[in-house]
C-alpha cells in the first residue's frame, strides 16, 4: 500500500469480520425493544437490522452480541477517518476541558481552522461560516447566494438531497403533506445527466451533455422569473445511488452560470472532506465552486458543518445574520482540524484513490460476471452498483439489492440498505486486505441473490 502505513489504531485486519451469533443477536433484541419502546422515527436501515452497536474502532463496528462488522457505511457518509481517530477524539477531549462555546467570539482553534481550510480548499475559497448539521449548512448556503446576487430563485436536480428543513426540501422531492402542501416559491427542478440512464443521447449512443446544457438555458428563459440566484447540486448524487456525471458535465454548467450570473453552489455536505479522495469532489472535473456546503466528514462524526465561499463574495455573509448557537464551537473546530491534519499528514488522500483502484477493478468484474449487475461507478471510497433485471431493459431490482444486503450483513458487513442500488462508503482509512474482504462479502451475496431470483 504505496505511502499509507495502516494506522495504529486499527485492530488486526485479520479478526474482521468474525459473527457470533446471527444479528440482531439477543441483547441486541432486548436493547432495541427497550428503546423503541421510547425513541420513534427510525430509518429503513435500522428496521431492516435492529443490531445494537457497542463500539467501533477504525473501519470496524461491534456489536452488543459480540459479532464483529466491516464498517462500509461509516455511520452514514460520516466516519471518513474511521471511528473514534485517536487525534480527533483527542482533540474533542481537550476543548471538552477547556472551552465548550463562547458562541462566535474567535478563538485560536477557529482561527487555525479557518486558515487551514483557505489553503486546502481549492481556488479562491476564503470565506465560512460553522453550523451543526448539514441542513443547516444549506440553508445559511441559500442565504449567502441570494445576499451575493439579490435574486431570490434556485435551480436544483432531480434525485439530488440535501437536507429536510423547507428549503432544503424545496431543492428535492417534495412529499406531500409532511413537508407541506408544495415547494417554497422560486425552486425549480431540472433532470441531471445519468450515464447509465440518460434523458438524451447522441447518436454514437452516449449520453448528451449538451443537451442538458441547452435546456438548462431554454428552462432559465421560459420557466423561471429570470432572478435565479444559484444552481445547487451534489456533485456525485449520494442518496440517489452514487451517481457520477459525465466528464463534461460541471465545466459546461459552471459555463452557463458565468453567462447568466448564477452561482454554482454544489453541496459537498456527503461527497467532500476526502470521500472521493479529494477535498472537494468538484476537483476531479478542475470546478470551484462559489458557494460549497461541507459536513459529515468534516468532524468525523462530531457535528461540525461549514459554507465556505468565493472570495468576491464573502462579505454576503454579514448580511444573512449568519451565526448560531453551536456552530464553530471549540470543540466542533478542534475535531475538524484534526480531520484536516489527519488527512493531509496520513497521506488519506492518496489512499482514497489506492481503494478506488481496487473497488474498481473488482466491480468492473462483477458487471462482466452477473446479470443483475447493470451498472458500478467509484470515485475514492464512494461507491454505487444498480442492480437490474434485464441488462438490456436496465428494469430496476429492488427486490434483488434488498437480498444482497440482508445476506452481506449477516455476514458482517455493516453497511447501507438499498433500494436497487447498492451504496458503499467505506472509511478512506480502510487497509486495502479489509476492502478486498468486504467486496468478497458483496460479491457472495450478489453471486447468491442472483441464483435465487432469476
Ligand atoms: C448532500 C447532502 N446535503 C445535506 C444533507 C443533510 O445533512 P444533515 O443530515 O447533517 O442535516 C445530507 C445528508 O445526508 C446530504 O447527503
Amino acid at each position: 500500500m504505496a505511502g499509507y502505513d495502516s494506522a495504529p489504531y486499527q485492530l488486526d485486519p485479520r479478526e474482521w469480520p468474525s459473527m457470533v451469533c446471527e444479528p440482531p443477536g439477543p441483547r441486541s433484541r432486548e436493547l432495541h425493544g427497550r428503546c423503541t419502546t421510547y425513541f420513534k422515527g427510525l430509518s429503513s436501515q435500522v428496521k431492516l437490522f435492529p443490531v445494537a452497536f457497542e463500539s467501533g474502532r477504525g473501519c470496524t463496528l461491534t456489536d452488543v452480541d459480540g459479532n464483529r462488522y466491516i464498517d462500509f457505511s461509516s455511520g452514514i457518509y460520516v466516519t471518513t477517518l474511521g471511528h473514534c481517530h485517536p487525534r480527533v477524539t483527542e482533540a474533542v477531549q481537550r476543548y471538552a476541558a477547556r472551552l465548550m462555546n463562547c458562541h462566535d467570539f474567535t478563538t485560536e482553534i477557529k482561527t487555525r481552522l479557518v486558515e487551514k481550510l483557505a489553503e486546502i480548499l481549492p481556488g479562491d475559497l476564503s470565506g465560512f461560516q460553522f453550523y451543526d448539521c448539514g441542513t443547516a449548512a444549506v440553508e445559511a448556503g441559500l442565504r449567502v447566494c441570494r445576499a451575493a446576487t439579490g435574486r431570490h430563485e434556485f435551480v436544483s436536480c432531480f434525485y439530488d438531497f440535501h437536507g429536510k428543513t423547507y428549503g432544503a426540501v424545496s431543492l428535492a422531492q417534495m412529499r406531500s403533506p409532511v413537508y407541506g402542501p408544495a415547494r417554497a416559491p422560486g425552486f425549480h427542478m431540472v433532470p441531471r445527466p445519468d450515464p447509465y440512464r440518460p434523458h438524451w443521447t447522441r447518436p454514437d449512443g452516449m449520453i448528451d451533455t449538451d443537451r442538458y446544457i441547452e435546456f438548462y438555458e431554454e428552462y432559465l428563459d421560459r420557466g423561471t422569473a429570470h432572478q435565479v440566484s444559484a444552481f445547487v447540486l451534489e456533485p456525485i448524487q449520494g442518496w440517489g445511488g452514487s451517481v457520477m456525471p459525465p466528464d463534461d458535465f460541471f465545466p459546461k454548467l459552471k459555463d452557463l452560470c458565468e453567462k447568466h450570473g448564477i452561482l454554482l453552489m454544489a453541496d459537498e455536505v456527503l461527497t467532500g472532506m476526502g470521500r472521493t479522495g479529494k477535498w472537494l469532489a468538484l476537483e476531479h472535473w478542475d470546478v470551484t465552486p462559489d458557494v460549497v456546503t461541507l459536513g459529515k466528514g468534516l468532524g468525523n462524526g462530531f457535528p461540525v458543518t461549514a459554507v465556505a465561499v468565493r472570495a468576491p463574495y464573502t462579505e454576503s455573509f454579514e448580511r444573512i445574520s449568519a451565526s448560531s448557537s453551536y456552530g464553530g464551537n471549540p470543540m466542533a473546530c478542534a475535531a475538524a482540524l484534526a480531520v484536516v491534519e489527519t488527512i493531509e499528514e496520513e497521506g488519506l488522500l492518496a489512499h482514497a484513490l489506492e481503494l478506488e483502484s481496487l473497488f474498481t477493478r473488482r466491480m468492473a468484474a462483477w458487471k462482466e460476471r452477473y446479470r443483475i449487475v447493470g451498472d458500478v461507478r467509484c470515485k475514492g471510497c464512494l461507491m454505487g452498483v444498480e442492480l437490474v433485471r434485464d441488462k438490456s431493459t436496465k428494469e430496476p431490482f429492488p427486490e434483488a439489492g434488498t437480498l444482497v444486503y440482508r445476506k452481506a450483513f449477516r455476514n458482517g458487513l455493516a453497511w447501507i440498505p438499498a433500494g436497487h442500488i447498492l451504496r458503499m462508503s467505506p472509511s478512506i482509512v480502510m487497509p486495502e486486505e479489509v476492502a478486498d474482504r468486504a467486496m468478497t462479502l458483496i460479491e457472495e451475496a450478489i453471486a447468491e441473490t442472483e441464483r435465487e431470483l432469476l
